[in-house]
């Protein structure tokens, strides 16, 4: 590791199994006390003024709803909470019956992230309580997501109709979409969704890391030949600079990469991608929305990104060398200390999420997306902060 990031990780401490319980306890209480608005409904991507509105089963972002729910149902089950345990395992499974409804009448599923919504919700449900509704909607969004896959140029395409050159590209966050294909192939033996899912990674790791191993947000495709065409952003500051996000996903989409291809050049991957991450953090470990802005400046903070990136080194630190998997392990911990001592929510009246300071899409002279949910919590943001508690407090069998 370069000594930029010696120096910064010098005098971090560890969160303490303490400190993680304390966090997980005050996220179920906070779930619990969410259920009464959020069972019938979901939470929308991001909090304004701290707190979060219903939301239909709409939009690429309400699985994660569904996930905290799960993750609280695992934690209230190993605190021997009964009562708690009972009613989030309901309340999962009324959000299982929207997510098959929405794919049997095909509501807002025409795009790549099948993954963020069917994973975290309907797979989770299917591994915790053998959901068969969750099962069936999760092989459905398998069968969905796969419509997108071109075979010239081989992968999976993220936004908009199909066969347009402006939409023949995809996007570094699909590397955590896959998982569900690797899944619907284990569960009904057909290979058809793990080819794919090899496909789509290959394509995708061989293009979006760039020579000094920042990351493309989004990369096209040459719609006749197939071939490699260029990167650009959409959610980053401008098309050269390093999105937080996208890199995050780089970090845990190289781990998922390795873990479902055992392609040992993709630990390397992983190697340079989250060094990359880690030489553009300040010093309280949670990165700017933009890795192009650091210690000092007057830009928002993506929160998100830092838990997405503790999760990634957490996954690939179980398949490393015992010394590596360490050293990535107490990187996560020292993240999970930094946002759990100053990112997190500690009072309902002031929020009904868990995280605060993370942002969506912010708008900039050279970026393409639409502004929302800056500087606030938001709901992946949630879910991933409390999938890297629940990781470090024991085993935990992933959704992905
Ligand atoms: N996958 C979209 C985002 O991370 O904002």
């Amino acid at each position: 590791m370069s000594e930029k990031v010696t120096k910064l990780l010098k005098d971090k401490t560890r969160i303490r199994q303490e400190e993680i319980n304390q966090a997980m306890d005050f996220a179920l209480t906070q779930i619990m006390d969410n259920l009464k608005e959020f069972t019938c409904h979901f939470k929308k991507a991001y909090s304004e003024n701290g707190f979060y509105q219903a939301t239909e089963n709409v939009n690429w972002t309400t699985g994660f709803w569904t996930g905290q729910i799960w993750l609280a149902w695992e934690w209230a089950r190993k605190k021997g909470l009964a009562r708690e345990a009972d009613a989030l395992k309901e309340a999962g499974q009324v959000q299982i019956d929207s997510f098959l409804e929405r794919i049997n009448e095909k509501r807002e599923v025409d795009h790549h992230d099948m993954g963020f919504l069917y994973s975290p919700s309907c797979v989770a449900g299917y591994k915790l309580i053998g959901s068969q509704k969750g099962r069936e909607a999760a092989i459905k969004a398998a069968d969905q997501l796969i419509t997108r896959f071109h075979p010239v140029g081989e992968f999976i395409q993220a936004w908009g109709p199909m066969d347009q050159p402006e939409n023949y590209r995809f996007i570094i966050d699909c590397l955590l979409n896959l998982p569900l294909l690797y899944w619907a192939s284990e569960e009904t033996g057909k290979e058809r969704y793990h080819e794919i899912a090899e496909k789509h990674i290959h394509t995708a790791i061989a293009n979006v890391i760039r020579e000094d191993y920042s990351t493309w947000h989004t990369f096209f495709m040459n719609m006749e030949t197939g071939e490699p065409d260029h990167g650009a952003t959409c959610q980053g500051y401008r098309d050269g600079s390093a999105w937080a996000r996208g890199q995050a996903w780089g970090v845990y989409g190289t781990a998922v990469a390795y873990r479902y291809t055992k392609r040992k050049r993709y630990i390397e991957d992983f190697k340079h991608v989250t060094g990359y991450f880690l030489e553009h953090l300040p010093s309280d470990l949670v990165p700017y929305w933009d890795l192009e802005f650091g210690e000092g400046d007057e830009e928002p903070r993506d929160s998100s990104s830092a838990s997405i990136a503790a999760c990634g080194m957490l996954e690939m630190a179980k398949y490393m060398e015992p010394e590596d998997g360490a050293y990535y392990r107490e990187i996560a911990e020292m993240i999970m200390k930094s946002l759990v001592d100053h990112y997190r929510v500690t009072s309902m009246e002031t929020s009904n999420g868990l995280v605060l300071h993370s942002t969506y899409s912010k708008k900039s002279p050279y970026n393409t997306c639409t502004p929302e949910g800056v500087d606030a919590c938001n709901i992946w943001g949630d879910y991933f902060y409390m999938e890297a508690l629940t990781r470090l407090s024991g085993e935990w069998n992933p959704y992905w």
